[in-house]
């Protein structure tokens, strides 16, 4: 077995109903806290987000709310979080909703104590400081794996660039995974943030920096997302499923903070950071046919492996034959789903390819991939994801 290094000092508390220790838990840690909390909660889940708040009263933690939180978090909103965050003194930083409410919990822990702005911290500039305050994550959706990773990505409209920090001293101090506050998640964003958790375990098995401890823990998850991820889209209330994506969520966060992701995020990324209204798990979905096709032959025997857990028959096959057919599996189960998507789809053109591909090559991701792309392998792999190719 080769060596390998796994980290993970997260104190989890999984389950349904753990919600409700939220405040004892914050308070073994801070006494006053911003609580950054996803505006669209505010609407839909006002009462679990009361919840939350009277558990921190109730333990005797002051809070400070703070709501301006938008979807691919921007750094304008990361600083206001920070300014308010410095003038009121605050110790920690709890960050309630989806991957854009925690990574901006995140990334102000960090802008907070650090000179400059969250943009100075990205993974390949400065490094995060153990002045980082401590971050507390309650998760509502199952996708980003962030309450369990040391990501936090967020987006420079200024530059037209999402980016990403990427630092041990993101990794949250407690992780609240509570699935009742899941079964809400509407069907689309249920298949785009649980196709997230796919890529996130996938691309770290495949990934060239694998190791045995992620290997076990990413077929783990895959297998959880195979069998839920179709039922919660259907049944959003079926809380086995939301259970089992949440769990899978949680191990796909330790897959990233481990090993990581590969070409996939390197091309979609940029996809979101042009084109914010394509979700982050849209510009997977709509990349991973044609990075499936590019990339299979690079690693026959964990494609085929894949392969065989999405479609069982493929056990009698041989391990080409089924590594070759993991783009077709991988399309079925888009569509199954409902999230099978072409670049037209979202009224992105050839044209608009450039600064795309640009930024692609930039991210390092596509280093860890079985076959590594030049920017012509990349910007075919776009031009196969058209839906004229
Ligand atoms: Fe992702």
């Amino acid at each position: 077995m080769k060596s390998f290094n796994y980290y993970q000092p997260t104190r989890l508390l999984f389950g349904a109903g753990r919600r409700a220790e939220t405040g004892a838990a914050v308070r073994e840690i801070a006494d006053i806290v911003l609580f950054v909390v996803d505006p669209t909660l505010l609407k839909v889940a006002a009462a679990r987000v009361a919840e939350v708040e009277e558990s921190l009263a109730a333990a005797g933690v002051r809070y400070v709310r703070f709501s301006d939180v938008v979807p691919n978090p921007t750094l304008d909103s990361i600083q206001r979080g920070a300014e308010l965050a410095r003038k009121e003194g605050v110790k920690a930083v709890v960050g309630m909703g989806g991957g854009s409410a925690i990574d901006t919990a995140k990334a102000i822990a960090v802008a907070a104590t650090h000179p400059g702005t969250a943009w100075d911290y990205l993974y390949f500039k400065k490094k995060p400081t153990s002045a980082t305050l401590p971050i507390v994550a309650i998760s509502t959706t199952s996708g980003t794996g962030t309450q369990t990773s040391k990501v936090s990505v967020f987006t420079n409209t200024a530059e037209n660039c999402k980016s990403a920090m990427w630092n041990d001293n993101l990794l949250c101090r407690v992780a609240i995974v509570d699935p009742e506050l899941m079964v809400s998640v509407p069907p689309r964003v249920t298949a785009s943030t649980g196709f997230d958790i796919f890529t996130h375990t996938f691309e770290s098995y495949i990934n060239t920096g694998a190791s045995e401890a992620v290997d076990s823990i990413a077929l783990d998850a895959i297998v959880r997302v195979i069998r839920s991820l179709p039922v919660a889209v259907a049944n959003g209330g079926n809380l086995a499923a939301r259970e089992d994506l949440a769990w899978a969520d949680t191990l796909a966060g330790q897959c990233l903070a481990n090993v990581g992701t590969t070409l996939p995020h390197a091309a979609g990324q940029p996809i979101s950071g042009h084109f914010p209204k394509v979700s982050h798990g849209e510009s997977l979905a709509v990349i991973y046919p044609a990075f499936a096709e590019f990339t299979w032959r690079g690693a026959v025997a964990k494609f085929a492996k894949v392969a065989r857990l999405f479609n069982p028959a493929l056990a009698a096959a041989s391990d080409e034959a089924a590594a070759a057919s993991f783009p077709l599996e991988i399309e079925k189960f888009l569509k199954l789903i409902g999230l099978y998507c072409r670049l037209d789809d979202f009224g992105i053109t050839p044209d608009d390819l450039a600064p795309i591909l640009k930024h692609a090559m930039e991210f390092p991701d596509s280093q860890g991939n079985p076959v590594v792309p030049s920017e012509d392998d990349m910007r075919n792999i776009y031009l196969r994801s058209f839906r004229a190719a």
